[in-house]
């Protein structure tokens, strides 16, 4: 329909992504036969057939074993360059994405050899397509803060191509305060902060999000809404939502498409945005996102316009690049 066309074509920022999420199965095995490594699963169609998650742990645990395929700089090239030339053929214009380094530092891989791949790819997007793109370095919060401290120290002699940090993995046991030295050193060297909060975990994880962390902006956030002081504190401070339809689904955060809270976010004035969170495990890019939305709720055009422009105004871009955007 029209609507489904109008989502295709405007042009789109993606601010809740993890580059390891965009690992397809076709592209994991191929990368593991030139490392050498075997796989648990013996076909792409017996790998796919363990895409079945209750919640987001059993889907970390495969997203875990699939990122141990990348090992050379080049992987890293490889995967972050798939996903750009999928999302560009989406009208995808801005991305902003999430890294994990520990999950790679734990098997051996130098943080320089992720980093390089990684902005490689990004800054080939922008010359050929005139991409624009912002990195996130994300702490797994069920490590501890010591080691997150450690990445941080890795990163340092690269922060000029890191814009922000995140946190991410087990969100439940695991809140926010669990890092507030480690978010603070970060405000002080200038990071900008965004932590996932209110996917499984209760409306405290994203207060303390807020209050603790001082957070620019929160992924996903869907539990926020259970707690109407919470909204308007989100509200007031103008935070931006990146909301994860498909992964909202797959990992049983909400029981429908159709009881999805996002058109509930937009009626409250709170700036949510649409994002794929990880694509190759969740069924589909931006595109497919919003496409799932239009055909299982009554999204208007209006909301869908509302819903690109708040994906630019919640990026980290400078006020000149967002106004080339707006
Ligand atoms: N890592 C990758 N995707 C994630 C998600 N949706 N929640 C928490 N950690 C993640
Ligand atoms: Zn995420």
């Amino acid at each position: 329909t029209e609507l489904l066309t109008l989502a295709e074509r405007m042009p789109k920022a993606e601010l809740h992504l993890h580059l390891e999420g965009t690992l397809e199965p076709e592209q994991m095995f191929q990368i593991a036969k030139r490392n050498n490594i075997l796989l648990k699963y013996h076909s792409i169609e017996e790998l796919q057939a363990a895409y079945q998650f209750s919640n987001l742990q059993d889907f970390l645990d495969l997203y875990y074993q699939g990122m141990s395929v990348l090992l050379k700089e080049e992987d890293f090239y490889d995967l972050t360059m798939a996903y750009l030339e999928k999302v560009h053929a989406q009208n995808v214009v801005h991305v902003e994405l999430f890294f994990d380094p520990q999950g790679h530092l734990a098997r051996g891989i130098a943080f320089d050899i992720q980093i390089n791949g990684i902005t490689k790819a990004l800054t080939e997007a922008e010359q050929k397509w005139g991409m624009t793109y912002q990195l996130i370095m994300s702490f797994l919060r069920h490590l501890s803060e010591e080691s997150a401290f450690e990445t941080l120290d890795l990163a340092k002699p690269f922060l000029d191509k890191i814009t922000g940090v995140g946190l991410d993995s087990s969100e439940l046991n695991h809140p926010p305060e669990k890092f507030s030295r480690v978010f603070q050193s970060c405000k002080d060297l200038g990071l900008k902060i965004t932590v996932h909060a209110g996917e499984e975990g209760p409306p405290d994880y994203v207060w303390q999000a807020l209050d603790i962390l001082n957070v620019d902006r929160i992924d996903h956030g869907n539990r926020a809404l259970e707690d109407t002081q919470l909204t308007s504190e989100i509200l007031r401070r103008r935070l931006t939502l990146t909301v994860c339809p498909l992964s909202n689904l797959k990992l049983c955060v909400v029981d429908s498409m159709a009881s999805h809270p996002i058109q509930k976010m937009l009626q409250l004035n709170l700036n949510a945005t649409v994002n794929s969170d990880d694509p190759a495990y969740f069924g589909g890019y931006m595109n497919e996102n919003y496409r799932a939305l239009i055909q299982e709720s009554n999204l208007t055009e209006d909301e869908l316009y509302r819903l690109a422009k708040n994906s630019f105004a919640g990026a980290w871009l400078s006020t000149a690049q967002k106004n080339h955007y707006l």
